[in-house]
């Protein structure tokens, strides 16, 4: 049985809503990537949207919250981190902070940890949802762990269809990358995922960001974790491809699919992880293109560097 698609109209976020107050799992839109949701309260429905994911249960989760405040009263967030918060929210910017002690998202989803990832996501279908159900939603990226995450409702049906309950087709996701991550219980922000929040624009609310870990040596459950693994080999900064490879290029030039011909990071990250799914069907190669390493090419390149890492 595959989850029926609807299109988030006041019907759908009703039986959404329904479906998550009952413990099911709801694929829904952000405009960073397709998420897939759960009431942060129910343990039994976060226990099933793990191992829908097949996620290691040591790597918590976002909870998304329809408000600033309905987030500020899950965690502890300094006077800094909530004048990051007005600047970004709703928008793709996580804040790990620190739990309080009331807080309603269940210790599973936080993997056991004292701390907590919170997110108020600007998609209006996602808004809509988490106004109907009326409670944080946790809503890891709706792909199996470790693959490609979805940015559209027809990549999550293809991929988890048959393990959600429903999914709501708030069409393609702008942003196309995952949310930008800090830990913001310092009294210095660190970077623990980039994404389409860049640190510049951090850095002109909140100065002093640091770097985060990586793989060594993390800082987030996340970075231990393969990720974006397409089935197909990829080769990184490719100037002219060996026959028989897909070329996924950037800026003008031939190419088998081109993430931004005028050579826009922001069209480039919109496009990524859909023109990879699209090469991986019909290409056991993918040659990819330099892409710039300032600004918002620093995120795509991270998301490339492990989509290209067999290890
Ligand atoms: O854009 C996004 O953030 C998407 C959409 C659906 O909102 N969600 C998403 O979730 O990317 P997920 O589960 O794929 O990634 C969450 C990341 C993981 O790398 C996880 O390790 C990290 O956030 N994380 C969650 N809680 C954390 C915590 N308490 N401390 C450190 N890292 C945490
Ligand atoms: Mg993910």
């Amino acid at each position: 049985m595959t989850a029926p698609v609807l299109k988030p109209d006041s019907a759908a976020l009703d039986r959404a809503g329904r479906l998550l107050a009952e413990g099911g799992l709801v694929a829904m839109p952000t405009e960073t990537v397709y998420g897939l949701a759960a009431d942060a309260s129910n343990a039994d429905a976060v226990a099933r949207l793990y191992a829908a994911k097949g996620r290691p249960a040591f790597n918590p989760l976002i909870a998304h919250c329809a408000s600033a405040e309905a987030a500020f009263a899950q965690g502890r967030f300094s006077e800094k981190a909530r004048a990051l918060a007005a600047e970004f929210w709703p928008g793709p910017l996580t804040f790990v902070v620190d739990a309080i002690e009331t807080t309603t998202v269940c210790s599973l989803a936080r993997a056991g940890l004292e701390t907590l990832a919170l997110r108020v996501p600007a998609h209006p279908a996602a808004r809509a949802l988490l106004e109907a159900f009326g409670g944080p939603l946790v809503a890891p990226s709706a792909n199996p762990s470790g693959r490609i995450s979805p940015t559209t409702a027809a990549h999550v049906s293809g991929d988890m269809g048959d393990k959600v309950d429903l999914i709501l087709d708030g069409g393609p996701c702008s942003e196309g990358i995952e949310s930008t991550v800090i830990d913001a219980r310092g009294e210095t922000p660190v970077l623990l995922r980039q994404g389409t929040v860049l640190a510049e624009a951090i850095e002109a609310v909140w100065p002093g960001l640091e770097a985060g870990g990586s793989a060594d040596k993390p800082t987030s459950p996340g970075q231990l974790l393969r990720h974006y693994a397409p089935n197909a080999r990829m080769r990184l900064n490719v100037a002219t491809p060996e026959p028989g490879e897909a070329f996924l290029g950037f800026g003008p030039g031939k190419a088998t699919l081109n993430l931004s011909p005028d050579g826009s990071l922001i069209e480039a990250a919109a496009n990524l992880f859909s023109m990879m799914r699209q090469l991986d069907e019909t290409h056991d190669r993918i040659a990819v293109a330099t892409i710039p390493t300032d600004g918002l090419g620093a995120a795509i390149n991270d998301r490339l560097v492990r989509a290209a890492d067999r290890g």
